[in-house]
């Protein structure tokens, strides 16, 4: 059993790709139900991206509501459980944030990974996503990564094979918490004059956050800052406040 989040698609392909070596099924987590999930299989695992050195809330929210039942099953069987985040350069101590998160529900955290992907974080000064050359690079490293990967899943190593990258403990311990209260403010969402209404961004947001109103989006205050609906704008219509306005945009354009 394998659940996912993804905005702009990087952690969706490597859920993907992982489900389909592992023969698992990939569930998406905004599409399911936690409260309505009974385990099966063998293995447990978690793809995700990572939200400014830590994990994404929704992420925590979802194991929080998993029925006890699922989490005893989970304990019965000895299930491997592991996750693979996927990042632009560096995770920092996200892993264990979800070990923490499983540990509530009495479920050990056995295998875990990162994969460096294109980045998709445009909304604080100095960030952009990756010029070109560095975006296939990283897009021709994944596929190998993700299946050496699924060879280790398999194997059910234990193990930590990540890059946490400098002063990943401020990162995570100081930085994220910021992030968590202060990351998003909904509000600043925007459509900017070259938006056409195509309703891309309506459609493809993942929590449904989105409605069109006089032919334009109006966003709601669900979001979970995952950038898709700036990214797939396809007139760089989508602006948040004035800090988007010079940014590039990214969709992963691999497919399963
Ligand atoms: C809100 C936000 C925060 C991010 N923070 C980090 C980070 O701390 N470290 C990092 O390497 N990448 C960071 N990124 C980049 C994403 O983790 C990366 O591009 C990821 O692969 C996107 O996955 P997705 O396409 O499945 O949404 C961040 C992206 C977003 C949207």
């Amino acid at each position: 059993m394998i659940f996912f989040f993804s905005g702009t698609g990087n952690s969706r392909f490597v859920a993907n790709r992982l489900a389909d070596r592992l023969c698992e099924q990939a569930s998406f987590i905004p599409e399911t139900d936690p409260e309505k999930c009974s385990f099966s299989g063998s293995m447990l695992g978690f793809v995700f991206p990572v939200y400014s050195w830590g994990i994404p809330p929704l992420i925590e929210e979802f194991i929080a509501r998993l029925p006890e039942e699922f989490c005893k099953d989970v304990q019965k069987s000895g299930t491997y459980a592991w996750m693979a985040c996927t990042c632009g350069d560096e995770a920092a101590f996200t892993p264990e944030m979800l070990a923490k998160a499983l540990s509530a529900r009495n479920i050990p955290l056995k295998g875990i990974w990162s994969v460096i992907m294109p980045n998709n974080y445009v909304l604080l000064p100095g960030f952009n996503v990756d010029n070109k050359e560095v975006e296939k690079s990283k897009l021709e490293a994944a596929p190998a990564r993700i299946d050496a990967i699924a060879e280790a899943i398999a194997r059910k190593e234990t193990c930590i094979d990540i890059v946490r990258g400098k002063h990943a403990s401020f990162k995570s311990k100081m930085v994220y918490p910021l992030f968590k209260r202060w990351g998003i403010f909904p509000r600043r969402w925007r459509w900017t004059p070259e938006c056409i209404g195509c309703e891309q961004c309506a459609v493809t947001c993942p929590m449904g956050n989105i409605r069109m109103q006089n032919g334009h989006p109006l966003w709601g205050d669900r979001c979970v800052s995952c950038l898709a609906c700036y990214h797939i704008c396809p007139t760089h219509g989508v602006a948040y406040g004035n800090a988007t306005r010079i940014k590039g945009q990214y969709i992963c354009p691999l497919k399963k």
